[in-house]
């Protein structure tokens, strides 16, 4: 029997990439979507799991991701962000399943001057990194055989983002202005979703050193002003009329929410236990501007 990946939160940007990205040799994915199953519905996850003994692995990217709304709606955030990992992850465990959790650079307050290490200190700067952060502890208390993954800055063609929110407003203003103060790595679902498949293949051959927790974020350090100009020199290039970018600080941009200044991660670790060879967002860039300018002229 081939083996299945499962994925909960397979309506999200990551968790339809995840259903299109082909997964290792011997394995398929299935993904589903919170109409089909609430992560926070403990009985709901029970049922699926006893219906499905093809399931090898389980990869949780089901998630509350509003970073902003999260400050006022503290408990709907910690229910799925935190709780919710926590039954998901006993009922893993129950079952002898691997876990791939993903998680956040928003566990870190963001000030550092290297990339984040895993077993660099914690200190979120709003309700959703805290929550975040719960959920880890809750995955890693319930479930031995835990893969927590975090990652950055992620875009895709699939879901809300910066590159669909910045592709937008290009059609709309002659220019932007753009927070030049934070730094971090964008991450292609592409490359997220082969990492993640190629991680829960190797959980599941049990390898009990692998476990524990990991970060994962594709290659180059920019800031969201420097992404936005890369963002719009390949649209530009595609016929695309661009927006002019100005800089800003973040004090010039209020938000909800404060978010780190440096979330650099540092990824060595998950590079020499798993093998992973890390993208460049910049060619997953390329790829989802182009896939993303085809669709709009269907
Ligand atoms: N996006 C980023 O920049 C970023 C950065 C770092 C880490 N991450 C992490 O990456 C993971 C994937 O995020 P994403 O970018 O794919 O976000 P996303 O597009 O918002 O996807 C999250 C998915 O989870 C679903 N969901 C919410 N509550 C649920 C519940 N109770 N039961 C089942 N599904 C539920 C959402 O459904 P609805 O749409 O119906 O609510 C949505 O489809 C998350 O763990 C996130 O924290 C994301």
């Amino acid at each position: 029997m081939t083996a299945e990946a499962l994925v909960l939160g397979g309506g999200g940007q990551l968790g339809r990439e995840l259903a299109r990205t082909p997964p290792p040799a011997g394995w398929t994915v299935r993904a589903v979507p919170r109409a089909d199953v609430d992560i926070t519905d403990r009985a709901a996850i029970e049922r699926l799991l006893d219906e499905s003994p093809q399931v090898r692995a389980i990869i949780n990217a089901a998630a509350y991701t509003a970073v902003d709304r999260a400050e006022s709606d503290r408990e709907a955030a910690f229910a799925v962000n935190a709780t919710a990992p926590g039954m998901l992850a006993a009922a893993c465990a129950a079952r002898d399943l691997p876990l791939v959790h993903v998680s956040t650079d928003y566990v870190f307050d963001g000030e550092s001057e290297r990339p984040w290490r895993e077993d660099d200190p914690i200190a979120p700067l709003g309700v959703y990194g805290e929550s975040k952060a719960a959920g880890e502890e809750a995955v890693r208390r319930a479930c031995e055989r835990h893969v927590i993954v975090r990652t950055s800055w992620v875009f895709g063609v699939l879901g809300a983002n910066f590159v669909r929110t910045m592709l937008r407003l290009a059609g709309e203003r002659p220019s932007l202005t753009v927070v030049d103060d934070q730094t971090g790595c964008p991450t292609w679902t592409g490359n997220l979703a082969r990492v993640l498949l190629e991680i829960a293949r190797q959980a599941e051959a049990g390898d009990p050193a692998r476990f524990g927790t990991f970060h994962y974020a594709d290659e180059g350090p920019v800031t969201w002003c420097g992404f936005a100009r890369a963002i719009f020199e390949r649209a530009g290039r595609l016929g695309v009329p661009v927006p002019e970018v100005r800089p800003i600080a973040t004090t010039d941009y209020p938000t909800p929410a404060r978010r780190p200044r440096y979330s650099v991660l540092s990824t060595e670790k998950i590079e020499n236990s798993y093998g992973i060879v890390r993208g460049r967002w910049s060619d997953g860039l390329d790829r989802s501007i182009a896939e993303l300018l085809e669709q709009r002229e269907r």
